[in-house]
């Protein structure tokens, strides 16, 4: 008889934390197509200049004609981008998003970004109509985190605080104490530490390496990744510094370790933008979604912006530096869910209640501690 199966509570722990395995998005559905392949194939094909024209106005009469605001992540399409900042709704980090659109006084909120965002919105605006242009928009954390089997892994550690990051569905966040973004992860680990408190963290492994390394904190770690992210390459990264010595290295913290040990900044996507614009630099390396360099591009157009390296001899890129799920948005698909009334975020009224503590939670720490922090952490140590 072995140790495990003399001590059953230990035994059972073991099982659970094998089963929190990364999301392999490789695996394949019957006619042989990955989660990222389906992804793709539901891109919406590109458009003329003026067709473009044309669908955007199409979008922004029926935004007014149904009281509706976009709320869009900066991932994606420009001119979605550009659309919610003509029509007064915003471009934003996954934390602004969620506090513009619980803030504004629309009756719809159209969220250009992936489900769990419009998810976010919906838990803390019940009484508005949550619609995004295509539903099916998912995220690798999120699919990585099935919400039975985090539950069997939370109630495994009683003892530990569960902090989940805002990439999770409604009925992982009804199961957490706390949500966080890139934006105020650091923050509030830091504060739950300092109450003595063990973390239980969830989904992204590499943020929270980042998180446990910068606060000290005792984090017990599912074992999720995103696909974006994750493919960055810490060795071809050094061989593109090489080639731009001047150039600033910034991180968004999903990144592997090897990557995020080469930055000069970390942070959520709003801490690279805010780097680019007020940094000194005339030159940027940048790891994250490349839907971030459109809005880089317009506040700095001086400075010369490289992305980052995610494929080197050996890897197999599936991303590319640009989110599959982000890419599903586009122009149509706002005017098809207004014009339709499609895409529409329904919850059970049980979970989002649920939901709502951690991300509420969440909301009240950044507000008692003035603005948003940026989730800037001061230079690393690049060489
Ligand atoms: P931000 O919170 O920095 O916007 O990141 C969200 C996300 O999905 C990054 O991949
Ligand atoms: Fe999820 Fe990564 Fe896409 Fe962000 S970029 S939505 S973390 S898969």
């Amino acid at each position: 008889m072995t140790g495990c199966h003399k001590n059953p509570a230990r035994a059972q722990r073991r099982e659970i934390m094998t089963q929190a395995q990364s999301f392999d998005y490789t695996r394949q559905d019957a006619a042989g197509a990955s989660c990222t392949a389906q992804a793709w194939a539901k891109v919406p094909p590109s458009l003329t200049r003026d067709e473009r024209a044309q669908w955007k106005s199409r979008a922004a009469a029926q935004l007014a004609a149904h009281d509706a605001v976009l709320v869009a992540h900066y991932y994606v399409d420009g001119d979605l981008q550009d659309l919610a900042l003509a029509t007064g709704g915003c471009v934003a980090d996954s934390l602004e998003m969620a506090r513009f659109g619980r803030n504004h006084a629309a009756h719809t909120l159209v969220v250009a970004g992936v489900r769990f965002m419009g998810e976010t919105a919906k838990i803390l605006s019940p009484d508005k109509r949550v619609l995004m242009p295509d539903l099916e928009a998912t995220c690798t954390l999120d699919l990585g985190c099935p919400a039975d089997e985090f539950t069997a892994f939370c109630d495994a550690h009683p003892d530990r605080t569960v902090v989940v990051y805002a990439n999770t569905s409604a009925a992982v966040k009804a199961r957490a104490d706390w949500m966080v973004t890139s934006s105020c992860a650091l923050p509030i680990v830091q504060h739950l530490k300092a109450r003595g408190e063990k973390i239980l963290w969830a989904p992204d492994r590499h943020l929270g390496r980042y998180i446990q390394e910068q606060t000290g904190a005792d984090m017990l770690m599912w074992n999720g990744a995103c696909i974006v992210h994750d493919e960055f390459k810490g060795l071809e990264l050094e061989l593109l510094r090489k080639e731009h010595p001047q150039a600033k290295v910034l991180v968004h913290p999903e990144s592997p370790q090897g990557v995020i040990a080469q930055a000069d900044v970390v942070g959520s996507t709003t801490a690279l933008l805010k780097a680019v614009v007020d940094g000194s630099a005339a030159e940027y390396i940048v790891a994250t979604d490349n839907g971030l360099m459109h809005r880089m591009r317009q506040l700095a157009p001086g400075k010369t912006l490289y992305e980052a390296p995610t494929a080197g001899q050996s890897a197999t890129c599936k991303s590319c530096a640009h989110c599959p799920w982000m890419a599903m948005n586009a122009l149509q698909g706002v005017v098809a869910c207004l014009e339709q009334g499609s895409g529409e975020i329904v919850l059970d009224e049980a979970v989002r209640a649920k939901a709502l503590t951690c991300i509420t939670r969440m909301l009240d720490f950044v507000e008692s501690h003035g603005a948003a922090p940026a989730g800037l952490v001061p230079h690393l140590g690049a060489t």
